[in-house]
């Protein structure tokens, strides 16, 4: 392990760290005054989730922090990326706070920072307040205005005590599988919707900056984007212009509003009169200066023009996600980004597998995932290699947990959950994951005596 570890220098001040995202792991849905967010109220409804589960108790990480924090120093972890469920400390999304919510996240920042242990807030990972939805939520314009002063006053309290703040988690999930495709909250089904929503929370995330920022905290402020390469599935000049658009939608929507302030042109053609609403200044407030920008990267995407399509497996296979394992296309993601815009510092904010795990013995042997992250791991570091600036890496996830409209049938977790007694037991993965990093930091605390 130290000899494989050693292959890859990922430089001196790299991040290691793991990430869960509140909903997925919190449970405690109404304790100490938290509302409902649109996830609460879209698992009620039929069909949404493929267990019929919900986010009730998820991991019970609410009630069960100590041990959570516990487990990550166990891991021996050094920095930890989690969320902030909204409606737990403001529970309508504007106006009143809620001390109780808030006091959560002071112990959370505690314990981590008693275990010397860095903590990298994410502000929204997809829990609006059900309050905000039933004004309208992403779909207008002062939802990001209500974003703006959550995020405000949660930097204030939390701010000098977080390695870093991420504004956003995927926001293009957030607009099309919640908006256009309906099959993540609040589930509805309208392209023109989705566009806007797209629209709004970029304006949101620039907001949140400009009122962050006056606050003279030096923590790096991002946003977290979830981005494949994507290839045509032949050479057809239809697949081409296919996957040229969906790159578009998926890419270039993101990174060229947030690095040069403008949409791109192809996929504002495209889509005529469900072009979003732009008042004037808005793709300035965008445009703000970001510290880092936040990759998750799972897989790489085929766009064919014949529909169903299948793809041929790739020599590595799928996870359970069905998601092909391509670590060669989080390499080329990330030079292509590096190509194609004046890139800030890149934290890799989420990678990771699911996998059918079995839990024997109190072992988990997922040889599976742990090649994956090796892989993944080496990818970076080869796009290290050829200068792209990556500062940090998130393994996804520390724990199995609610896997959005999955439900509890998709497991991420470095450590496997007992959902039935809510017991944690460390995988192979992460006993793996938990030693390459200690043979990096090792390495790392050499090359600073040499
Ligand atoms: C990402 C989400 C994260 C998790 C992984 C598997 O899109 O950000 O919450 O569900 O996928």
């Amino acid at each position: 392990m130290q000899q494989e570890s050693l292959q890859y220098d990922f430089g001196p001040d790299f991040v290691w760290g793991v990430a869960t995202s509140a909903f997925q792991i919190e449970g405690a849905q109404h304790v100490d005054g938290k509302a409902d967010s649109i996830w609460d109220s879209f698992c009620r409804l039929e069909n949404t989730i493929l267990d019929g589960s919900d986010g009730s108790q998820a991991c019970q990480h609410y009630q069960r922090l100590e041990e959570d924090l516990d487990l990550l120093q166990a891991l021996k972890i050094p920095a930890y990326r989690f969320s902030i469920a909204w409606p737990r400390v403001q529970p309508l999304g504007r106006g009143a706070w809620n001390e109780a919510g808030l006091a959560f996240y002071d112990r959370l920042l505690d314990g981590l920072a008693q275990r010397g242990i860095a903590a990298h807030l994410t502000l929204y990972h997809w829990d609006l307040p059900q309050a905000l939805q039933d004004e309208g939520g992403w779909g207008v314009r002062s939802t990001a205005y209500h974003f703006a002063e959550y995020a405000k006053t949660l930097a204030q309290r939390y701010g000098a005590r977080v390695a870093s703040i991420a504004t956003h988690n995927e926001p293009w999930v957030v607009a099309v599988l919640g908006h256009e495709t309906g099959i993540f909250a609040p589930g509805l089904r309208d392209r023109k919707l989705a566009v806007q929503v797209s629209h709004h929370l970029l304006l949101s995330h620039g907001l949140a900056l400009q009122a962050m920022r006056q606050l003279g905290l030096d923590t790096p402020l991002g946003i977290v984007l979830n981005q494949s390469p994507i290839y045509p599935a032949t050479n057809s000049s239809a697949d081409l212009a296919k996957a040229k658009l969906e790159d578009g939608s998926l890419v270039r929507w993101y990174m060229q509003p947030l690095m040069q302030g403008s949409y791109p042109a192809d996929v504002l053609a495209h889509l005529g009169g469900d072009a979003p609403q732009v008042h004037d200044g808005d793709m300035q407030i965008i445009a703000q200066r970001l510290d880092f920008l936040g990759i998750n990267y799972y897989t790489r995407n085929f766009a064919s023009s014949e529909n169903p399509w299948q793809p041929t497996p790739g020599p590595l296979g799928v996870t359970a996600m069905g998601w092909e394992v391509c670590p060669d296309g989080l390499y080329e993601l990330l030079l292509r980004l590096q190509r194609d815009y004046v890139l800030p510092p890149l934290y890799i904010t989420e990678n990771g597998a699911a996998y059918d795990d079995e839990l024997v013995d109190g072992q988990v042997h997922d040889v599976a995932r742990t090649e994956y992250f090796r892989l993944h791991l080496a990818a970076v570091a080869k796009a290290i290699a050829a200068g792209v600036d990556v500062r940090a890496y998130f393994a996804w996830s520390l724990l199995d947990n609610f896997e959005w409209a999955m439900g509890y049938t998709k497991r991420f977790g470095l450590v496997h959950v007992d959902f039935a007694n809510q017991q944690r037991t460390v995988k192979d993965s992460g006993k793996w994951y938990s030693a390459f990093v200690q043979a990096q930091l090792a390495r790392t605390r050499l090359q600073a005596v040499a």
